[in-house]
């Protein structure tokens, strides 16, 4: 359930239509409803309520704006982090060090150095060496870093290939047969604390069963440690909990989510961890634009908007789908091709779909656009870097800045020797 309804005609995001938000911040732009990310938040928190111990750190990367991440530190969560400018994001927000915590496959020693310097809660190391270099790191500084060992177990997600990282090929974690001897290797070490594991097998879920497999090897692996003599406090489970981005879509909710959990950690006596980022975000958000014209095309029109790939680019890296509706539908629809300015035959968000009718200079949305949106955005063709706006109620705010040209060429220089 989200907070962007038609109310007398005109969509809304909370009590503020969003024709209103295109009039005075410009278009393309992002706009995020507060109760709806606090209500996804909630829900996912309460669907673990049977879970035992749980540890919750949203997944910056979904959405890493400051006043999104300041929300979801308000409602208790910690961050998800793999840079050291996450880090430094989640930081600003208000989130709490020790609940931070430090994924990724390729931290940098300044990286690993920056987490020990702000005290973060706990890395997920993705390999033998790096868990080398960070206890080589604290033992330097006279410290214990708090790790777990990041596991691949060769589970087919079953989502898009390009959000899959939990099969034996994908470079993320170490092999499940492997990660005993490695665990065992690692703990050994004077700078780390290594006290579980971690796995997180894709994104945009659309099922339990292969959640269920890998948390079954999991527990496996934890009574398998245990059996060597390690002590095991924390197991990180990741995040990937798919949303509907059609109405037609029926991810798990996160109640049954909680309820496999519970049921399959039953009795592993820890700390469970979480990474959702998707579940929290995704529905929270919509990028509206506006239709710059309609040209005539061999199947059906194009309607060509102010948005662009550059500005969302889900559809044309992943052919993902983003329900697109008029902001002030007239009842009627249209079959159209809608495209972006860009000059690529993939800046294209939907083809030859059936829409609601829309004119020149009319506003339209894309839906679930609050996760892996903005975030992902980028100036291609010359393009100002897309604002965001944040939603409470009958106020609203603008969260990031449309950030023009001028500003980014004034970051350029042309070196004197070619003036
Ligand atoms: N934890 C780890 C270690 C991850 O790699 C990810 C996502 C998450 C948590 C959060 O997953 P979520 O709950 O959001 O599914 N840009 C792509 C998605 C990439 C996801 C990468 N990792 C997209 O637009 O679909």
């Amino acid at each position: 359930m989200d907070h962007f309804q038609l109310k007398n005609g005109v969509l809304h995001a909370e009590d503020i239509p969003l024709s209103q938000i295109a009039e005075e911040v410009g278009t393309p732009v992002y706009v995020y409803s507060r109760a709806t990310l606090e209500r996804h938040a909630r829900v996912f928190r309460e669907g673990l309520k049977d879970a035992g111990k749980v540890h919750l750190a949203f997944a910056v990367k979904a959405n890493p704006n400051l006043a999104v991440l300041r929300i979801l530190a308000n409602q208790g969560y910690g961050a998800d982090v793999v840079s050291g400018g996450e880090l430094q994001r989640a930081l600003a927000a208000g989130m709490k060090a020790e609940d931070i915590v430090f994924s990724g496959v390729g931290k940098s020693r300044e990286e690993l150095t920056l987490g020990l310097d702000q005290g973060i809660g706990q890395f997920n190391l993705e390999s033998e060496e790096e868990g080398v270099m960070l206890a080589e790191i604290a033992a330097s500084r006279g410290e214990k870093a708090s790790a777990t060992l990041r596991v691949n177990p060769d589970v087919d997600a079953g989502t898009h290939a390009k959000i899959s990282t939990g099969k034996k090929e994908n470079k993320f974690g170490v092999a499940i047969d492997v990660a005993p001897a490695i665990f065992a290797r690692l703990s050994q070490l004077d700078g780390l604390d290594l006290r579980g594991v971690a796995v997180h097998i894709g994104s945009q879920l659309q099922s339990l069963d292969p959640l269920e497999t890998c948390y079954a090897r999991m527990g496996e692996l934890v009574a398998q440690l245990r059996g060597a003599g390690h002590t095991v406090t924390h197991v990180d489970l990741g995040g990937g909990l798919g949303v509907p981005y059609k109405p037609e879509d029926n991810p798990p909710s996160p109640a049954e989510y909680g309820a496999m959990v519970a049921r399959v950690t039953r009795d592993w006596d820890v700390t469970l961890m979480f990474e959702p980022g998707r579940v929290i975000a995704g529905n929270s958000g919509v990028m509206i634009t506006r239709v710059i014209r309609i040209k005539p095309g061999l199947g059906s029109d194009f309607v060509i908007v102010d948005a662009a790939m550059n500005d969302l680019m889900r559809p044309a890296i992943y052919d993902a789908w983003h329900d697109f509706e008029a902001v002030e539908p007239s009842g009627e629809t249209m079959t159209a091709s809608i495209v972006g300015p860009i000059c690529e035959s993939s800046d294209i968000f939907a083809k030859e779909r059936v829409v609601d009718r829309l004119e020149t200079d009319d506003l339209g949305i894309f839906r679930t656009a609050g996760a892996y949106g903005a975030t992902m955005a980028n100036t291609y063709n010359s393009r100002p870097l897309v604002p965001e706006v944040l939603v409470d109620g009958d106020r609203y705010a603008v969260v990031a800045e449309r950030i023009e040209p001028a500003t980014i060429m004034a970051a350029e220089h042309v070196p004197d020797w070619l003036k």
